[in-house]
Parts: structure tokens; C-alpha cells; sequence
């Protein structure tokens, strides 16, 4: 559904995010026909550059990260033409003026601030001094929201007295994966898993995201945030929320939110036996985390597992199990839902019976499986097997085309004015109440995180977790 024109001020417009991400997600949309040529694209930064330097830096990095086939040049060159740039001073008044008179009346206006966090505050005050926004503008800002409790509501405060909350979209990507939202899809448009959604039906929850990759290039800032701040605050308690909360009374964004806050001000504090922390340690000829992190003597997380409990009415005694690392087996995203075995068992001891399980693959082949149990083909008798009910989305719906980029679809949104996939400000301050606690334990004890081996599963202690509750991970690949 094509959106109304708009046009599209990007602060951060020669960063590593915009190359990489936001402007191919730009091209993509315009490609398909989401916006046309009455929508302007203005970079925003302090490099002094011209229109077609930017046109330039901007082709450049569609033919490094946009995967757009060479007969595409001409869409490329149509792109290529809504582009204009302006040279602004974030934290002086230079270059406003000229950025205000690129703007055009009656378009839908966006900012979109690829730029440090430090800045939020100061480009909101200019944005809205100078005119440039107002109210029907939007407003769009990148993690890391904050590090803490203390500093997400520092940022909040900064937004929110230039800009109202209807006009804040606090980017997740997590947020925009399609599976992501085929989870919603599936809960809440199915009749069949609904009844089961609860501790009387589900024996526990896994939620995976393991990345092969390390942080060698960019171990100075994450030296300082670590996987509980880099992921499990933000994604996986996203996914964590998505899964557990109660179904919203509408798909509007509020209705959403609320239900997803709920989840995290019902999660209970986390005894700090049902976390592990691990770091990946040197193997042949590749460094260790400390050496990405230039700190020989870092106690900064690569790994995190842990056991939450989210104390509300449907999950009491079903665990939440969360696990994230670098320098896994595989990138492997995924949440898995156990449900109980069946009470009785009729077909005797020699026929274990597990309970069914559901997979919703976010990454890399997206899609859904529902682990069965059903006899055994053939003439041996009444012998049971398991099988999968599998739905690869790139199979099932190979009319759907090239998966969409979270990106795509969240800046598309921005432009609609749908906050549903954006966090609230509330959530992430929710969000951060439940981690302080955690990081503030692990900043003042002297235990450093578990060495694990690259190209594993993470550290043993993160497997004994489970174990001692006599379960099991799924295996990472
Ligand atoms: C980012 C983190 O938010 O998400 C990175 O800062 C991480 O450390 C990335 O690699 C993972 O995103 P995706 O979409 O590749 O799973």
C-alpha cells in the first residue's frame, strides 16, 4: 500500500547504520512502488558536502550493501534523484536554516537521528526552535536507549520536551523481522494455540539468539554495553514480551504496548544462580573477547543465559530460558515453545512420548515447525516417531519475494504514523528497572564471566542451568 509523500531527514546520513541499512531499506520501498518520486530523501550531517557528493556516497553504498541486480540502474538513478543534503551543526545553529528551506509543506515530515544518543536531545530542541518540526512530525531514534534506568529517562526527558510520545519512534529491529510478527499472527488469528497459551499447557520457553559472529571493529563500544545491554534488554526482551503477553484488545499501538508492558513489570527480580555470563575465549589463529576489546583485564559479557519468571496468572511455573552470545556455532534466532506431555501415556514404556513442541524460526530460514508425534510408518507395529509440521516462509510463500528488511517495514511505518512496533518510552524504562539490578550485581561482585570456546554452544554453566531443572537446549544449528 503505497504511503503518503513525505519527505525523509536523515542526521547520521554518512554513518555506518544509514550505508548499511536505512538507505537501501529506502531504495527497496521506493523500488516496489511503496513511494514515488514526490518524496524527498535529506541527509543531515556535519561533513560539509554537496547534493552530488551525497548522491554519490549514497550509490556507493546501495552497490555495497543494497543486493540490487545490475538491471535496476534506472530505479537506482530515480532514487538517486530525491536526494538532497544539508551540513548541519547538531549542537550549534549552523546549517538549520539551510536544512528548513529543503522542507516542503503538506508532506508528512520525519527525523530520523542515526547519531549518537548524546546528541537526542539537542537535534529535538533545534528541530523544534527553528520550526523545522512540528507537531504532526515524527520523530525516529536508534538504541542504545540508554544504559541504564537513569539515562534512558534522561533521554526521554530530552524527546519528550520538544516532541509528544505519539510523535517518538524508538527503533527495535527486532520489531520489524517478519517472523516476529507472524508470532502476533500466529497467537492471535489461530484458534488452535491460543487455549494452550499458558503453564497448564507449556512446560517452559526457549529463547535463542546466537550470532557466529565476534565483535572484533567495534569492541570498544561493546566493551561498554555487553550482551545484556546490547541484546537482552532491548531484542530479546522484545520477544520475550511478544510471546508471553495477553491478547491486546486491538492490533492498535497502545492496546499492543500496554500488554507488553505488563509482561516486563510482572518479570520477577532474577537471583543472580539462574544467570550465566560467559566470554568467548582465543582459539588457533583467532583473538580472544578481550583482545577485540583491546581490555586484557574485561569482565564485559559476550554471553548471557538466564531463567526468568514472568509472575502473572497464565505463566506461574513456566520458565522463560533466554540465551544470546557472539562467536557461537551458528546464527541462529529462534524462540521454542515446549508444551507438557500428554498426562497419560497409552502406548507403553517402550514408546516415550515427548511433548509437542513449537519452533518460530527468526533467522536464517524463517518460518514455523511443530514438532508431532505420530506412529511410525510401516508394518512394525503400533511404534511412535516424531515428526515436524514444517513452514519455511521462503517455500511455503515463494510469492512473497525477497524477504523483507525490519527496516523496510519500520521506517514505512514511521512514514504511516503506526507506533505498534516501536517501544514506548515506558517499556524501555520498564526494561531497564528489571536489568539495573543485574548489572549493577555483576559491576560490584568479582567474579569474571565464563570462558567459552568459539564456535560453541556457550559456556557449561549455561547448559548446567538447564539441566538442573532437567531440561535441555536446543541444540545451536
Ligand atoms: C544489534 C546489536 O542491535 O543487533 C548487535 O547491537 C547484533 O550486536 C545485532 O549483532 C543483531 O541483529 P540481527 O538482525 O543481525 O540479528
Amino acid at each position: 500500500i503505497p504511503v503518503d509523500s513525505f519527505d525523509f531527514v536523515l542526521f547520521g546520513a554518512t554513518g555506518d547504520l544509514a550505508r548499511r541499512k536505512i538507505l537501501p531499506s529506502l531504495f527497496h520501498r521506493f523500488q516496489i512502488g511503496q513511494f514515488d518520486d514526490s518524496s524527498r530523501i535529506i541527509g543531515a550531517s556535519r561533513s560539509k558536502m554537496d547534493q552530488g557528493e551525497f548522491q554519490t556516497l549514497v550509490s556507493d553504498a546501495l552497490t555495497e550493501f543494497g543486493g540490487i541486480p545490475a538491471d535496476a540502474q534506472p530505479d537506482v538513478d530515480r532514487f538517486l534523484a530525491l536526494l538532497d543534503y544539508a551540513s548541519v551543526d547538531a549542537k550549534g545553529d549552523g546549517g538549520w536554516s539551510d536544512l528548513g528551506a529543503k522542507l516542503r509543506d503538506g508532506v508528512v515530515r520525519a527525523f530520523y537521528l542515526s547519531v549518537a544518543p548524546s546528541l537526542f536531545g539537542a537535534i529535538a530542541g533545534q528541530l523544534k526552535s527553528t520550526g523545522i518540526a512540528d507537531d504532526d512530525s515524527r520523530i525516529v531514534v536508534e538504541k542504545p536507549f540508554g544504559h541504564d534506568l537513569a539515562s534512558a529517562q534522561a533521554l526521554n526527558a530530552a524527546l519528550r520536551e520538544h516532541f509528544e510520545e505519539n510523535q517518538i519512534y524508538r527503533i527495535d529491529h527486532y520489531l520489524g523481522k517478519e517472523t516476529v510478527q507472524n508470532l502476533m499472527a500466529l497467537r492471535f488469528a489461530n484458534s488452535l494455540f491460543e487455549p494452550q497459551w499458558n503453564s497448564h499447557h507449556i512446560d517452559h520457553v526457549q529463547i535463542t539468539v546466537s550470532e557466529s559472529i565476534s565483535v572484533a571493529g567495534r569492541g570498544e563500544y561493546y566493551d561498554k554495553s555487553g550482551a545484556m545491554r546490547d541484546m537482552v534488554q532491548n531484542h530479546l526482551m522484545q520477544l520475550l514480551c511478544l510471546t508471553a503477553m495477553e491478547p491486546p484488545s486491538t492490533f492498535e499501538p497502545n492496546a499492543v504496548r500496554n500488554e507488553k508492558l505488563k509482561v516486563i513489570e510482572s518479570l520477577e527480580a532474577t537471583p543472580m544462580d539462574n544467570i550465566v555470563r560467559g566470554q568467548y575465549r582465543a582459539k588457533a589463529g583467532d583473538d580472544s573477547y578481550r583482545d577485540h576489546a583491546g581490555d586484557p583485564a574485561s569482565r564485559t559479557e559476550s554471553f548471557v543465559a538466564m531463567k526468568v519468571e514472568v509472575a502473572n496468572w497464565r505463566w506461574a511455573g513456566t520458565p522463560f530460558y533466554l540465551r544470546t552470545g557472539k562467536c557461537l556455532r551458528e546464527r541462529v534466532s529462534e524462540i521454542a515453545v515446549y508444551f507438557r506431555k500428554p498426562p497419560h501415556n497409552i502406548f507403553g514404556e517402550d514408546n516415550a512420548i515427548d511433548g509437542n513442541m513449537l519452533v518460530i524460526r527468526l533467522q536464517p530460514d524463517e518460518g514455523i515447525t511443530l514438532k508431532t508425534t505420530i506412529k511410525d510408518p510401516g508394518p512394525g507395529g503400533m511404534r511412535l516417531t516424531s515428526a515436524d509440521l514444517d513452514m519455511t516462509f521462503a517455500d511455503s510463500l515463494p510469492e512473497a519475494g525477497r524477504p523483507q528488511d525490519a527496516y523496510e517495514r519500520l521506517i514505512m511505518d514511521v512514514i504511516r504514523g503506526n507506533q505498534t512496533l516501536f517501544m514506548r518510552g515506558d517499556e524501555v524504562e520498564a526494561a531497564w528497572t528489571w536489568a539495573d539490578p543485574i548489572i549493577g550485581a555483576w559491576d560490584n561482585s568479582t567474579r569474571v564471566p565464563q570462558p567459552y570456546d568459539q564456535g560453541g554452544s556457550g559456556p557449561e554453566d549455561a547448559l548446567l542451568l538447564l539441566h538442573r531443572d532437567g531440561r535441555r537446549w536446543r541444540p545451536i544449528g
